[in-house]
Protein backbone atom coordinates (compact mmCIF):
# COMPACT_ATOMS: atom_id res chain seq x y z
CA UNK A 1 0.00 0.00 0.00
CA UNK A 2 1.28 3.18 -0.68
CA UNK A 3 -1.83 5.85 -0.43
CA UNK A 4 -4.19 5.05 2.34
CA UNK A 5 -7.83 4.93 2.07
CA UNK A 6 -9.66 8.10 2.80
CA UNK A 7 -13.17 7.93 3.38
CA UNK A 8 -15.44 11.37 4.34
CA UNK A 9 -16.79 10.86 7.57
CA UNK A 10 -18.76 13.67 9.08
CA UNK A 11 -16.80 16.01 11.48
CA UNK A 12 -17.06 14.89 15.45
CA UNK A 13 -20.05 17.28 17.08
CA UNK A 14 -20.53 15.65 20.29
CA UNK A 15 -17.70 15.00 22.39
CA UNK A 16 -18.99 11.49 23.39
CA UNK A 17 -17.72 10.90 19.21
CA UNK A 18 -14.64 12.62 19.88
CA UNK A 19 -13.33 10.71 22.51
CA UNK A 20 -14.58 7.35 20.58
CA UNK A 21 -12.31 9.10 17.63
CA UNK A 22 -9.24 9.85 19.77
CA UNK A 23 -9.32 6.15 21.56
CA UNK A 24 -9.25 4.48 18.00
CA UNK A 25 -6.05 6.62 17.26
CA UNK A 26 -4.97 5.14 20.65
CA UNK A 27 -4.95 1.76 19.43
CA UNK A 28 -3.78 2.86 15.91
CA UNK A 29 -0.84 4.89 17.43
CA UNK A 30 0.15 1.76 19.81
CA UNK A 31 0.66 0.02 16.75
CA UNK A 32 2.48 2.27 14.88
CA UNK A 33 4.87 2.83 17.40
CA UNK A 34 6.40 -0.32 16.16
CA UNK A 35 8.25 1.74 13.90
CA UNK A 36 9.88 4.16 16.24
CA UNK A 37 10.66 1.08 19.22
CA UNK A 38 12.68 0.23 16.00
CA UNK A 39 13.91 3.96 15.99
CA UNK A 40 15.24 3.49 19.54
CA UNK A 41 18.85 2.69 19.33
CA UNK A 42 19.74 5.80 16.67
CA UNK A 43 17.23 8.37 18.11
CA UNK A 44 19.65 7.38 21.92
CA UNK A 45 22.43 7.69 19.93
CA UNK A 46 21.45 11.13 18.45
CA UNK A 47 20.59 12.54 21.25
CA UNK A 48 23.71 11.96 23.07
CA UNK A 49 26.08 13.10 20.22
CA UNK A 50 23.92 16.27 20.87
CA UNK A 51 21.66 16.08 17.49
CA UNK A 52 18.94 18.07 18.04
CA UNK A 53 15.95 16.75 15.91
CA UNK A 54 14.23 20.29 15.69
CA UNK A 55 13.02 21.20 12.29
CA UNK A 56 15.23 23.91 10.99
CA UNK A 57 12.16 25.79 10.23
CA UNK A 58 10.92 25.60 13.94
CA UNK A 59 14.75 26.14 14.98
CA UNK A 60 14.87 29.66 13.23
CA UNK A 61 11.68 31.01 14.18
CA UNK A 62 12.29 30.07 17.97
CA UNK A 63 15.76 30.74 18.26
CA UNK A 64 17.90 30.05 21.35
CA UNK A 65 15.45 28.55 24.01
CA UNK A 66 17.97 29.13 26.93
CA UNK A 67 17.05 32.80 27.96
CA UNK A 68 13.76 32.16 28.01
CA UNK A 69 12.88 28.52 28.37
CA UNK A 70 12.63 27.10 31.66
CA UNK A 71 9.76 24.40 30.76
CA UNK A 72 8.98 23.04 27.08
CA UNK A 73 5.65 20.87 27.06
CA UNK A 74 5.55 19.25 24.36
CA UNK A 75 1.87 17.83 23.16
CA UNK A 76 1.70 14.91 20.99
CA UNK A 77 5.17 13.82 21.81
CA UNK A 78 6.05 10.34 20.36
CA UNK A 79 8.70 8.40 21.00
CA UNK A 80 10.46 11.49 22.73
CA UNK A 81 13.00 12.17 20.15
CA UNK A 82 12.03 16.00 19.73
CA UNK A 83 10.39 16.80 23.06
CA UNK A 84 14.57 15.94 24.77
CA UNK A 85 15.72 17.81 21.00
CA UNK A 86 14.17 20.57 22.72
CA UNK A 87 16.72 19.91 25.95
CA UNK A 88 19.66 20.72 23.61
CA UNK A 89 17.90 23.64 22.19
CA UNK A 90 18.28 25.18 25.47
CA UNK A 91 15.07 24.42 27.47
CA UNK A 92 15.73 23.21 30.99
CA UNK A 93 13.38 20.81 31.23
CA UNK A 94 10.97 19.00 29.01
CA UNK A 95 7.50 17.54 29.69
CA UNK A 96 5.41 15.19 27.31
CA UNK A 97 2.16 14.18 26.56
CA UNK A 98 1.14 11.62 24.05
CA UNK A 99 -1.60 9.44 24.04
CA UNK A 100 0.26 5.72 22.89
CA UNK A 101 1.12 4.44 26.04
CA UNK A 102 3.53 2.27 23.31
CA UNK A 103 5.55 6.03 22.53
CA UNK A 104 5.15 7.41 26.11
CA UNK A 105 7.37 3.94 27.53
CA UNK A 106 9.73 4.35 24.81
CA UNK A 107 10.16 8.41 25.36
CA UNK A 108 10.70 7.42 29.09
CA UNK A 109 13.30 4.79 28.71
CA UNK A 110 15.13 7.84 25.80
CA UNK A 111 15.28 10.01 28.46
CA UNK A 112 16.09 7.63 31.29
CA UNK A 113 18.82 6.10 28.69
CA UNK A 114 20.46 9.53 28.03
CA UNK A 115 19.97 10.82 32.18
CA UNK A 116 17.71 13.91 30.48
CA UNK A 117 15.32 15.87 33.16
CA UNK A 118 11.74 15.19 31.36
CA UNK A 119 8.25 13.80 32.17
CA UNK A 120 6.01 12.05 30.29
CA UNK A 121 2.73 11.78 30.82
CA UNK A 122 0.33 9.13 29.08
CA UNK A 123 -2.73 10.74 28.17
CA UNK A 124 -5.37 12.55 25.51
CA UNK A 125 -3.94 15.84 25.01
CA UNK A 126 -7.57 16.83 25.93
CA UNK A 127 -6.93 15.47 29.31
CA UNK A 128 -3.15 17.23 30.05
CA UNK A 129 -3.11 17.80 33.64
CA UNK A 130 -4.00 20.69 35.55
CA UNK A 131 -1.22 20.35 37.69
CA UNK A 132 0.80 21.46 34.76
CA UNK A 133 -1.37 25.13 33.89
CA UNK A 134 0.20 28.19 33.55
CA UNK A 135 3.93 26.34 33.75
CA UNK A 136 4.99 26.23 30.26
CA UNK A 137 6.99 29.19 28.48
CA UNK A 138 7.04 26.85 25.31
CA UNK A 139 4.29 24.61 24.32
CA UNK A 140 5.63 23.03 20.98
CA UNK A 141 3.28 20.87 18.67
CA UNK A 142 3.20 19.38 15.10
CA UNK A 143 4.73 17.54 12.50
CA UNK A 144 2.17 15.12 12.30
CA UNK A 145 -0.29 16.10 15.32
CA UNK A 146 -3.33 18.26 14.67
CA UNK A 147 -5.00 15.69 12.33
CA UNK A 148 -5.44 13.70 15.37
CA UNK A 149 -7.14 15.87 17.08
CA UNK A 150 -11.22 16.01 16.68
CA UNK A 151 -11.55 19.09 18.71
CA UNK A 152 -9.56 21.88 18.25
CA UNK A 153 -11.37 24.52 20.06
CA UNK A 154 -10.96 22.27 23.21
CA UNK A 155 -7.20 21.51 21.99
CA UNK A 156 -6.95 25.90 21.78
CA UNK A 157 -7.95 25.63 25.50
CA UNK A 158 -5.75 23.40 26.66
CA UNK A 159 -3.00 25.07 24.63
CA UNK A 160 -3.57 28.27 26.29
CA UNK A 161 -4.35 27.12 30.02
CA UNK A 162 -0.76 25.33 29.74
CA UNK A 163 1.49 28.55 29.21
CA UNK A 164 2.58 31.12 31.54
CA UNK A 165 1.42 34.46 30.84
CA UNK A 166 3.84 35.74 27.81
CA UNK A 167 4.58 31.90 26.67
CA UNK A 168 4.38 30.78 23.22
CA UNK A 169 3.00 27.66 21.69
CA UNK A 170 4.92 26.44 18.13
CA UNK A 171 3.32 24.42 15.86
CA UNK A 172 4.68 23.22 12.69
CA UNK A 173 2.53 20.91 10.70
CA UNK A 174 1.64 19.64 7.68
CA UNK A 175 0.04 22.03 5.89
CA UNK A 176 -3.82 21.32 4.69
CA UNK A 177 -3.19 21.89 0.90
CA UNK A 178 -0.83 18.53 0.67
CA UNK A 179 -4.14 16.57 1.18
CA UNK A 180 -5.34 17.92 -2.19
CA UNK A 181 -3.07 16.50 -3.83
CA UNK A 182 -3.00 12.50 -4.83
CA UNK A 183 0.13 11.24 -2.98
CA UNK A 184 0.89 8.66 -5.61
CA UNK A 185 1.00 11.27 -8.59
CA UNK A 186 4.25 12.24 -10.27
CA UNK A 187 2.51 15.38 -10.87
CA UNK A 188 -0.20 17.56 -9.18
CA UNK A 189 -3.23 15.48 -9.95
CA UNK A 190 -6.60 16.42 -7.29
CA UNK A 191 -7.44 13.39 -4.90
CA UNK A 192 -11.02 14.62 -4.45
CA UNK A 193 -10.51 15.26 -0.71
CA UNK A 194 -13.06 18.31 -0.07
CA UNK A 195 -10.99 20.90 1.70
CA UNK A 196 -13.92 22.03 3.80
CA UNK A 197 -15.14 18.54 4.43
CA UNK A 198 -12.92 18.07 7.80
CA UNK A 199 -13.11 14.78 8.55
CA UNK A 200 -11.36 11.70 7.12
CA UNK A 201 -11.34 7.81 7.74
CA UNK A 202 -8.13 6.01 7.01
CA UNK A 203 -7.15 2.71 7.48
CA UNK A 204 -3.40 2.42 6.43
CA UNK A 205 -0.24 3.89 6.59
CA UNK A 206 2.02 5.44 3.82
CA UNK A 207 4.96 3.69 2.80
CA UNK A 208 7.33 6.82 3.28
CA UNK A 209 6.39 7.51 7.07
CA UNK A 210 5.15 4.32 9.13
CA UNK A 211 4.56 1.82 6.47
CA UNK A 212 3.82 -2.15 6.35
CA UNK A 213 3.06 -3.16 10.10
CA UNK A 214 3.17 -6.47 11.51
CA UNK A 215 -0.39 -6.63 12.17
CA UNK A 216 -3.44 -5.72 10.12
CA UNK A 217 -3.83 -1.64 10.88
CA UNK A 218 -6.49 -0.56 12.90
CA UNK A 219 -8.86 2.43 11.45
CA UNK A 220 -8.10 6.02 12.47
CA UNK A 221 -9.55 9.12 11.97
CA UNK A 222 -7.61 12.09 10.59
CA UNK A 223 -8.78 15.11 10.06
CA UNK A 224 -8.05 17.92 7.75
CA UNK A 225 -8.14 21.51 9.18
CA UNK A 226 -8.49 24.22 7.21
CA UNK A 227 -5.37 26.83 8.53
CA UNK A 228 -8.30 29.30 8.98
CA UNK A 229 -9.74 26.89 12.03
CA UNK A 230 -6.20 26.58 13.61
CA UNK A 231 -5.81 30.58 13.89
CA UNK A 232 -9.35 30.69 14.80
CA UNK A 233 -9.07 28.29 17.26
CA UNK A 234 -5.83 30.46 19.11
CA UNK A 235 -7.75 34.06 18.95
CA UNK A 236 -11.10 32.18 20.64
CA UNK A 237 -8.64 30.92 23.27
CA UNK A 238 -6.97 34.45 23.83
CA UNK A 239 -3.91 34.14 22.20
CA UNK A 240 -2.32 36.69 20.11
CA UNK A 241 -1.15 35.05 16.82
CA UNK A 242 2.60 36.68 16.21
CA UNK A 243 3.76 34.07 13.04
CA UNK A 244 2.06 32.86 10.65
CA UNK A 245 4.02 31.05 7.54
CA UNK A 246 2.87 29.00 4.84
CA UNK A 247 6.01 27.00 3.65
CA UNK A 248 7.52 24.84 1.18
CA UNK A 249 9.36 23.06 3.43
CA UNK A 250 8.60 18.68 3.89
CA UNK A 251 8.86 16.58 6.99
CA UNK A 252 8.38 13.28 5.71
CA UNK A 253 7.91 12.50 1.98
CA UNK A 254 4.21 12.88 1.17
CA UNK A 255 4.80 12.92 -2.72
CA UNK A 256 7.75 10.14 -3.39
CA UNK A 257 6.93 10.66 -7.41
CA UNK A 258 6.88 13.83 -7.73
CA UNK A 259 10.21 15.94 -8.61
CA UNK A 260 11.30 17.58 -6.01
CA UNK A 261 10.86 20.94 -8.39
CA UNK A 262 6.93 20.19 -8.44
CA UNK A 263 6.38 19.62 -5.00
CA UNK A 264 7.72 23.06 -3.62
CA UNK A 265 5.07 24.80 -5.28
CA UNK A 266 2.93 23.14 -3.04
CA UNK A 267 2.34 24.58 0.35
CA UNK A 268 3.40 21.34 2.42
CA UNK A 269 4.16 22.97 5.87
CA UNK A 270 2.93 26.01 8.56
CA UNK A 271 4.68 27.45 11.11
CA UNK A 272 2.28 29.50 13.36
CA UNK A 273 3.40 31.06 16.83
CA UNK A 274 1.11 32.66 18.83
CA UNK A 275 1.22 34.05 22.61
CA UNK A 276 -0.82 34.16 25.53
CA UNK A 277 -0.85 37.74 26.57
CA UNK A 278 1.49 38.92 29.75
C1 LIG B 1 3.03 11.87 14.01
S1 LIG B 1 3.23 11.64 15.71
C2 LIG B 1 3.87 13.13 16.35
C3 LIG B 1 5.02 13.60 15.64
C4 LIG B 1 6.26 13.79 16.42
N1 LIG B 1 6.79 15.05 16.02
C5 LIG B 1 7.24 12.68 16.13
O1 LIG B 1 8.08 12.42 16.92
O2 LIG B 1 7.16 12.02 15.10
C6 LIG B 1 1.58 11.80 16.30
C7 LIG B 1 1.48 11.46 17.79
O3 LIG B 1 0.23 11.96 18.27
C8 LIG B 1 -0.22 11.08 19.26
N2 LIG B 1 -1.65 11.33 19.45
C9 LIG B 1 -2.65 11.13 18.57
N3 LIG B 1 -3.81 11.54 19.10
C10 LIG B 1 -3.54 12.03 20.33
C11 LIG B 1 -4.32 12.60 21.36
N4 LIG B 1 -5.63 12.76 21.23
N5 LIG B 1 -3.71 12.99 22.51
C12 LIG B 1 -2.37 12.82 22.67
N6 LIG B 1 -1.57 12.27 21.73
C13 LIG B 1 -2.15 11.90 20.57
C14 LIG B 1 0.12 9.70 18.71
O4 LIG B 1 0.16 8.70 19.70
C15 LIG B 1 1.48 9.96 18.07
O5 LIG B 1 2.52 9.64 18.96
Amino acid sequence: MTTPAWTPEPPAAEPAEVRRRHAANRVAWNEAAQRYSEGLPEAIAELRAGRSSVHPVERAALGDLAPWCRRAIHLQCASGRDTLSLLLEGAQEVVGVDISEVQVANARATAAAIGAPARFHHCDVLDTPHSLDGTADLVYTGRGALCWIHDLAAWAHVVARLLRPGGVVSVFDDHPAGWLFDQDAAEPVASGVDYFGHAESNVGWPTTYIGELDVPPSTKHERLWPIGDVVQALIDAGLTITRLEERPDEYWTVFPAMPEELRRRIPMTFLLHARRPA
